[in-house]
Formats: C-alpha cells, structure tokens, sequence
C-alpha cells in the first residue's frame, strides 16, 4: 500500500504502475494489473507527462469511488499532451498511447461531454441518453442487429482476405448505432469517414480533425433539428430529440455532443470488444461449439468475456474533492485517479479463480466493464445485445472459423484506457489468409467495409 500526500514527490522510475503507461501492457495487461492488485488497492504512479496519478486496483474500493461523488469529473482538468486531454463517453476514444501524440477530444472545445460533468447538470443530460438507449429500445433492435450481422458475414465469404476486426467488427458496429439512432442509410459513407478520423484523432493533421468533427456535427444537428419538427420516427434521434423538446433550455451544442460521442463510442468500443471477443473464442474452438450447439447461453459469455478481458481497463480520469476514505487507505483531496476496472474485475475477493475464461461462473455479471454509478455506461444492453448477435451469428456461419496470425507479433491497439486487436487475419470457409499490417496501422476505427 502507497502512503498518500499531496503534493506528491515524483515517484520512482521503478514504480510498479507507471507500466501500465508502456507498450508492452497493450499486448498483456494483466501481468501489471495482477501485480497492482497483489501490492494493495492504492498506488501512486508518475504519468508519462511527469503528473501524479493514483490508481485504485481492487473491486471494493474501485466500486466505492465509482459511487462517491467526491470524485468529480468536471472538477478534472484537461493537460495538453496526455489522454486527459481526451474526455470521452467511454474511457475508449483516447487512441494515442499514454505520454505520445496529443488525442484530440472526442467532443471539441467549448463543448462537454456527459463524463466531464457532475450531478443535476449531468443528470439532466444524462436522460437524453437513457430514452435513446432505453433497455426497451435496444430489446427492439434485437432483430435488425441479426440481419445486420448476418449479411455482412455472408459477405464475407466472397472475401479472399477477411479480416474480421476490419470486415466484420468493425461495420457491424458502426451500422448498428446508426440503426439505433435511425441515421438515413444515405449519409453513412459520409459519416463514417468522418467517424475513422475522430476516432483515431492523433494520425490525422488537426484542421483534418476539426473539418470532419465540424462535418459530423452539422448532419448530428440538422437530424434533431428535423426531429424536433416532424416527430414521430421513434429512433433513437426523435428519442433524444423529443426528451430536448421537453427541456428546451438545455442547449444545443450539448445535445449535439451527445449524439456524437454516442455515435463514436458506440461503434469505437463495441467493435473493439466484438474483436477481442471473436480472438477469445477463436483460440478456444470448444466454446464455439458449446455455443454453436446452444450448450453456452451467449450473454452469459459475453458477460464473462467483458469481466475476463476488460476492454476499457480504467476509468476516466477523476478528481477528488475531499479526502476519500477507501478500505485500507485514503484517497488525498486534489489526488487525480483512475478506477482500474481491469484489476477489479480479477479480484480473487470478488471472482474466485479470476485468471480462468469461464462462461459458466455464477459470477459472470458481477463485472464493472461497464462502471457504475452515475455514470454506468448507459450503452451497456446495446453493446451486450450487439457482442452477442456478432459471437453467434458468425460462428453459426463459420464454425469451423480460424486465426491465422501468430500471438507472439499480434497488433494491439489503442492505450492504456482501452486495448484492442488491431486486426484478425482468419480462414472461415477457404478463404484466403491476409497480411497482417504493421504496428500502428491496424484497423482501428471503422474501414471502408463499413458502408457495404
Ligand atoms: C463493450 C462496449 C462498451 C463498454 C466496455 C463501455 C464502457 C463504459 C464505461 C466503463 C463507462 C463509464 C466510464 C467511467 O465511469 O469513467 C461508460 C460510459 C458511457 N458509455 Fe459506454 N461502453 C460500451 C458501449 C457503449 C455504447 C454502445 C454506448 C452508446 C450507444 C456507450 C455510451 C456511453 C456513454 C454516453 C457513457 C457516459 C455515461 C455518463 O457519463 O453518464 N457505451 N462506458
């Protein structure tokens, strides 16, 4: 356990935490985060831009600061050159690795999203989103995500070199929160062009960035607009327009910003997830058949895979307010922090045997992949929906589906707030291998596929 002032003395080069900042924990986090989880629940580590940050590791305590509203998320102030200059929806969008390229916010300047606000301010926007994605709502969509699934894997087997991050993942979830929100097929190819810069903002020159954010913005606004004077489409766009109309004073730039960070996050961590859930049973053909044969119920292995290989393994960055007491130490007011939803969710105090993929675990849906609290992620039915029609409807096509790549030189994307596999070179039925592309080229945000 770490002693805990503020302000802090830089610590060690040695420190245990400050590897969760490298390289090396993209390709496997869980040697680090097994080993924050031995030391104790609190650890102070020296961010890559030379800040203090403290990280809590185990589940009671991740779970505790998750609920306490003494750590503020609109109290924490953007650093230029870190991944808190990214506030996101989900802690995904940050795409540069820690301490390298400047990630752009998801939402630009002036405008804020719901993980940078607090209480009856983010409560009140926070209700947009819950009508958009209402448990309701997303149990409607369960068809359309199936067809949707199930077109483009047939698609694939024209394909010579499939890539299942890129020809699958990645537009099932694009396409599928255009369907939610009930964006016109017509504007999607626009979009998601748009979408594949902001969504990896630090490869792309800024006046790029700011061109398709603007682009974006514009069709996200005139679709409320349109909305909020011919009601009645009952997508998730008249939802959020409709619940706007009713709280006229909230203003646009907001709702706005809303939409979009749904739409970027949506199909940004979704499809990440989509990935490492097709890798997961890809290298274990016993549960394709398990499931193939309706022996493995598909959202109980979507629960144990969000809990087993956590996509977002932090938090977003919080500030405390006050001194926050946690189970054996105490979070210093001023102290900025992240909830590692990874280590929580290997807590052997929580899972018994943490480290073992195992769909059929009474515990499978006592994960904090989605968080908790006020900002629990109000996305979670519609990415769990959309995990579990991706798992079965390809492997029910192809369940005789292979990885080609080899794991020791696999490509991971994204930075310490979220991993992903860059690309999943596979054989479903003859179809050809592809070449696996080079380390930071991997498709990490949706890919031409997409507007198939
Ligand atoms: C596997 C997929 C997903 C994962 C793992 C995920 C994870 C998370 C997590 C952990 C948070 C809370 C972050 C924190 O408290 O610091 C969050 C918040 C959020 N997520 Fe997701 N998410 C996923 C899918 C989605 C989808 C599909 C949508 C929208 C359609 C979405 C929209 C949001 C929004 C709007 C918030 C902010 C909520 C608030 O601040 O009140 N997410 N997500």
């Amino acid at each position: 356990m770490n002693t805990h002032h503020v302000p802090s003395p830089p610590a060690p080069a040695t420190e245990p935490g400050r590897a969760v900042f490298t390289p090396s924990f993209l390709a496997d986090p869980h040697p680090v985060v097994d080993g924050l989880l031995a030391r104790g629940s609190l650890h102070r580590v020296t961010h890559p831009t030379g800040r203090t940050v403290w990280l809590v590791t185990h589940d009671a305590d991740v779970r505790s600061c998750l609920r306490d509203t003494r750590l503020s998320l609109s109290h924490t102030a953007p650093t230029p050159g870190s991944d808190s200059a990214a506030p996101t929806q989900c802690p995904d969008t940050a795409t540069a690795l820690a301490g390298q390229g400047t990630a752009a916010p998801v939402a630009g300047p002036g405008t804020r999203t719901l993980l940078e606000m607090d209480g009856p301010e983010h409560l009140r926007l926070r209700r947009l989103a819950g009508r958009a994605l209402s448990l309701r709502a997303v149990r409607h969509q369960r068809a359309a995500v199936e067809r949707r699934a199930e077109r483009i894997a047939r698609q694939l087997r024209s394909v010579d070199h499939v890539d299942l991050v890129r020809d699958y993942a990645v537009p099932l979830s694009f396409h599928t929160i255009c369907d939610t929100l009930g964006l016109p097929p017509r504007h999607r190819a626009s979009l998601f062009r748009s979408a594949s810069v902001l969504q990896n903002p630090a490869r792309h020159p800024g006046h790029l960035v700011d061109h398709h954010r603007a682009r974006v913005r514009a069709r996200l606004g005139e679709e409320l607009r349109r909305r909020r004077r011919h009601p009645g489409s009952r997508d998730g766009m008249d939802r959020v327009a409709q619940a706007w109309s009713a709280d006229p004073g909230l203003g646009e730039d907001l709702v706005v910003t809303l939409c979009e960070t749904m739409l970027l996050t949506a199909s940004g961590v979704t499809a990440h997830m989509i990935g490492t859930g097709l890798l997961a049973l890809l290298e274990r053909p016993h549960l394709v058949d398990e499931l193939c044969r309706g022996d493995l119920p598909a959202d109980r292995l979507v629960h144990e895979l969000l809990r087993w290989e956590t996509v977002t393994p932090f938090s977003t960055r919080r500030t405390a307010t006050a001194d926050v007491p946690l189970t054996h130490a105490t979070l210093p007011k001023g102290a900025e922090v992240y909830l590692c939803f990874a280590s929580a969710n290997r807590d052997p105090n929580r899972h018994a045997d943490p480290a073992t993929f195992d769909p059929h675990r009474s515990t499978t849906t006592g994960h904090l992949a989605f968080g908790l609290g006020p900002h629990y992620c109000p996305g979670g039915a519609l990415a769990v929906l959309e995990i579990e029609v991706a798992l079965s409807s390809l492997f029910r096509l192809f369940p005789k589906a292979r990885i080609l790549d080899d794991p020791a030189t696999r490509v991971w994307n994204g930075s310490f707030l979220e991993r992903a596999p860059g690309a999943l070179p596979a054989r479903l039925a003859g179809a050809l291998p592809i070449a696996v592309p080079r380390a930071g080229t991997g498709s990490n945000g949706p890919a031409a596929g997409a507007t198939r």
